[in-house]
């Protein structure tokens, strides 16, 4: 699926992260699994990533990062938005969503508020969303939160898991605007393909195997490999799909902020797309694979550094399990994270 956007446009008008305390570290976990710092570092370009502890859940971590998000948008009160879209597979609970219970503890209690899992590229799918509740006059602001905590899902023995994923949020608050203006996001491309969802998933504990025996089941099992070569791949051809939209040739792109799966995914993405290098903006060093998190963190790390400066042109990728992957673009606005 593909959208222009129409005369209303959803802005980026508020960035908020957070990310939990304790810093885990190559050396911790090469002291327990058959694994190196090197293999690490060379084959993901990880070194550390932040593991939840207890009052650090996904609504917590949600919490957290859409309260900064409110603070960068310089709203307060529970009529600061008009909904919450939270873009999550680690709910707190199977059911209800978590998105309610983030609103509530953000005292946005009446607001509308709703979970949308899409894994890994849940952000930006959540984002075509909020706007989407812009465009239709539904919401004027909208606080959009990618929150994952995948290290509850990673089996501790598996070496080809635990060195990837880390847990955190981000957040943006989304406002009513133009669609020339700095900060309207847009236009969407986003896709999905379902008959691949073996090659990452957790196959126990939902309403088709409910409760397997053997707990491997109810642990994320990825095939590593063949879902690298379908994220580069897709996240190549979504990115040319929205800059064909947008009008943009490759070389108004100054930063590439896509899904922190791997660094190597990021720079053979950009090199299909003719981006330089340094045009590639990552954070994975330090926080690994966060799934739905990974590009509102990446975004407030790069916005807090200074490594995007408004007026850039950025490209947002995303790719994850399901399969789903999804594009969009912005200039990027006068924003200071929360
Ligand atoms: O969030 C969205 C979805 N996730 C992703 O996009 C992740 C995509 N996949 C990847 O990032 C990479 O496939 C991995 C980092 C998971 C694996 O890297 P790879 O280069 O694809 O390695 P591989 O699975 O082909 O394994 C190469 C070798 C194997 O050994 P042999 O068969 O060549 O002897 C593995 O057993 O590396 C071995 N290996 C390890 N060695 C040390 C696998 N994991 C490890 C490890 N430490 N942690």
């Amino acid at each position: 699926m593909s959208t222009q956007a129409p005369g209303r446009a959803a802005v980026l008008a508020g960035l908020g992260a957070s990310l939990p305390v304790k810093v885990l570290d190559n050396h911790e976990i090469t002291s327990r699994l058959d694994t190196s710092d090197e293999w690490i570092r060379t084959r993901t370009g990880i070194a550390e990533r932040r593991v939840s502890g207890p009052g650090e859940s996904t609504v917590d971590l949600a919490v957290a990062a859409g309260r900064r998000a409110l603070a960068s948008a310089g709203l307060a009160g529970s009529e600061a938005v008009d909904a919450v879209v939270l873009a999550t597979s680690t709910a707190d609970q199977l059911c209800p969503a978590s998105a309610p219970q983030v609103a509530s503890r953000l005292g946005l209690d009446g607001v509308a508020a709703f979970d949308l899992n899409a894994v890994c590229s849940g952000f930006v799918y959540a984002l075509a969303t909020g706007g989407g509740l812009i465009a239709g006059g539904v919401a004027r602001r909208v606080l959009v939160i990618g929150a994952d905590t995948f290290t509850s899902l990673v089996d501790p023995e598996d070496r080809t898991t635990v060195p990837i994923f880390g847990d955190g949020a981000g957040a943006v608050v989304l406002r009513a605007g133009l669609p020339d203006e700095p900060g309207a996001f847009g236009p969407f491309d986003l896709h999905s393909e379902g008959e691949l969802a073996e090659l990452l998933w957790v196959e126990a504990g939902g309403s088709k195997h409910r409760n397997s025996a053997d707990p491997r089941d109810h642990y994320l099992v990825m095939q590593g490999t063949a879902v690298f070569r379908h994220a580069c791949a897709r996240m190549a051809e979504s990115s040319r799909a929205v800059l064909e939209q947008a009008g943009w040739m490759v070389g108004d792109v100054d930063r590439f902020v896509g899904h922190q799966a791997n660094i190597r995914i990021l720079q053979s993405t950009a090199k299909q797309l003719g981006l330089p290098v340094d045009a590639v903006v990552a954070n994975i060093q330090r926080v690994g694979n966060t799934s739905a998190a990974s590009i509102p963190l990446a975004l407030a790390d790069a916005c807090a550094d200074g490594t995007l400066e408004s007026g850039h042109r950025v490209l947002l990728s995303a790719f994850g399990a399901g399969l789903t992957w999804g594009s969009t673009l912005l200039r990027w606005p006068d924003v200071v994270p929360g």
